[in-house]
């Protein structure tokens, strides 16, 4: 792994979990005895090549004091903002001074626990001497159609369809310069990538694993809390 350029996490964990309709966000339900966002950042900071993992967290939260995170040196804290995206963009603005414009910057959902440390260390050593970077994706299995007004207009090659995960590996200045650029603009972004993308940039994929779910729904907790077991198997 090359030391010319540091790596940092970033951890938007900000969001209230609407679809979960949890009393409480959907990051600090248990899975497995633990919070979700527990899970995700022991995984990350498994990756000794991650100088620091910045969590941006929401104004409102009195969760994340109880997480075991408060003392270690490699947690650093930003707060939140209203869509994904403010959230990462101040996670970054914490980097400032911190990380050089060539670091490379990994954004992870808080909402992904089952992320592996394997999956992480393909992601840096397929993109770390790209120019870009990109994003862990997986390819679509199922036939995809285009609709509209619940009517089949056409059916979508899915050779051509990938289905974006995290994390989403770029450098700390274009990054940061996209995100700004799409927030400017008013434009709303739900990945780093379509922040590049709107700059003319082409983020690579590298293909990721099935089990990188993003918990959304009741029915996700248990589909967690079961590839987690099945991971600890490997
Ligand atoms: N997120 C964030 N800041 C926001 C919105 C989302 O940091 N303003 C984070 C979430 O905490 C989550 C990740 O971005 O880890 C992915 O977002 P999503 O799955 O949509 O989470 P929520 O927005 O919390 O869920 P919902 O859309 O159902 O409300
Ligand atoms: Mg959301």
């Amino acid at each position: 792994m090359s030391l010319k350029h540091a790596f940092w996490g970033v951890v938007p964990a900000a969001g209230v979990g609407k679809r979960m309709g949890a009393n409480i966000p959907k990051q600090y339900l248990p899975v497995s005895g633990k919070p979700v966002l527990q899970h995700t950042l022991e995984r990350l900071l498994s990756v000794e090549a991650l100088s620091a993992v910045v969590v941006a967290l929401g104004l409102e939260d009195g969760f994340w004091p109880d997480l075991p995170f408060a003392d270690n040196p490699r947690i650093l804290v930003a707060d939140g903002g209203k869509e994904r995206a403010d959230s990462v963009l101040s996670a970054l603005n914490r980097l400032e001074g911190l990380a050089s414009a060539d670091d490379w910057v990994l954004v992870h959902d808080a909402a992904r626990l089952c992320i592996t440390r394997s999956d992480v260390l393909k992601l840096i050593e397929q993109l770390e001497h790209d120019p870009v970077g990109g994003i862990l994706a997986l390819p679509s299995s199922d036939t995809l159609k285009g609709v509209t007004d619940g009517i089949i207009v056409d059916t979508v090659d899915r050779n051509h369809v990938w289905r974006a995960l995290t994390p989403q590996m770029f450098r700390y200045g274009s990054l940061h310069d996209a995100l700004s650029s799409a927030a400017e603009l008013g434009l709303t972004v739900t990945d780093e990538a379509s922040a590049l993308e709107l700059k003319g940039h082409t983020p690579r994929i590298v293909e990721g694993r099935p089990d990188n779910i993003k918990i959304t729904r009741p029915e996700d907790l248990s589909l967690a809390a079961f590839y987690l077991e099945q991971q600890c198997c490997e």
